[in-house]
């Protein structure tokens, strides 16, 4: 039940942002080079607007599959994919903890954000290791447990109470008093993902129908117990610091 919610919920959020391309290309790249990326299968597993399932094919991908659950986020995908007229390229309609595809099936898997919207994010994390090959790599993003979760949490529980309806012009308001003070805090401190809106982002924050935050550690520990190499480590990428996810980019092994 609470999956619909999820699917519901990103099907307004992802018809009503598109994060810019050349500031998510720039991310992307923080993470993986053209080299790394050309001939790849690759799996955008939780794809939302399909923007770095673009990029990763813009880039030379041999196929980019964007999976998500929200028929809406596809597509908006599939609307760039058709602006941009790239045929290595295409949307399913999918569940991450549920993947149609067989063991070891893609170079890369990217999870940007979406394992812990999921119902059981350690199924998310089990079922893309299996999908991916031996030497494949893996990029994961999750939520970054911290002192302040429990305030977000809170927020959030009240927040999702008001009517959907709502909710769109609540984060409008959120965003435009909170604008001055994310504005001061940045010019002290560096962001990595740009191009996004901040009421798409408190939208994304304090609406969510289901999240889970996670310590870097445990999540290190499980990669290397399931025989990842870690390649890179980045303890945030957010507009404030709690609000941040951790990123692992990480080589299957084993
Ligand atoms: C915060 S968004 C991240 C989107 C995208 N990865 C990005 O970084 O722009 C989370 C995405 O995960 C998707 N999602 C949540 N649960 C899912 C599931 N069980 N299977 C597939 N996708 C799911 C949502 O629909 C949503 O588009």
């Amino acid at each position: 039940m609470k999956k619909e919610h999820v699917k519901e919920f990103y099907d307004i959020v992802w018809t009503e942002y598109l994060p810019e391309f050349d500031a998510s290309k720039n991310h992307l790249e923080m993470f993986f080079t053209e080299e790394e990326v050309k001939d790849k299968e690759i799996l955008d597993c939780g794809c939302g607007t399909g923007i770095f399932t673009n990029i990763f094919a813009s880039m030379g991908a041999k196929n980019a599959i964007g999976l998500d659950i929200s028929p809406g986020s596809l597509e908006t995908g599939m609307a760039l994919k058709k602006k941009l007229g790239l045929k290595n390229i295409d949307f399913v309609e999918g569940d991450m903890l549920n993947l149609s595809y067989g063991d070891e099936s893609f170079d890369i898997v990217w999870a940007w954000g979406s394992a812990h919207h999921t119902e059981n994010p350690m199924k998310a994390i089990n079922e893309i290791d299996r999908v991916l090959k031996k030497n494949g790599q893996l990029l994961l993003a999750l939520y970054k447990k911290t002192k302040l979760t429990w305030i977000h949490e809170i927020i959030r529980k009240i927040l999702i109470r008001s009517p959907k309806v709502c909710w769109v012009i609540i984060s409008k308001i959120l965003a435009f008093f909170l604008w001055p003070i994310v504005k001061f805090r940045e010019i002290f401190r560096k962001k990595s993902r740009k191009g996004e809106k901040l009421e798409e982002l408190i939208l994304d924050w304090y609406f969510v129908p289901i999240r889970f935050y996670y310590k870097p550690e445990e999540i290190k520990d499980l990669l290397k117990r399931k025989g990842y190499t870690i390649e890179k480590y980045l303890p945030g990428s957010g507009r404030f610091e709690s609000a941040s996810n951790f990123i692992f980019k990480a080589k299957k092994s084993i």
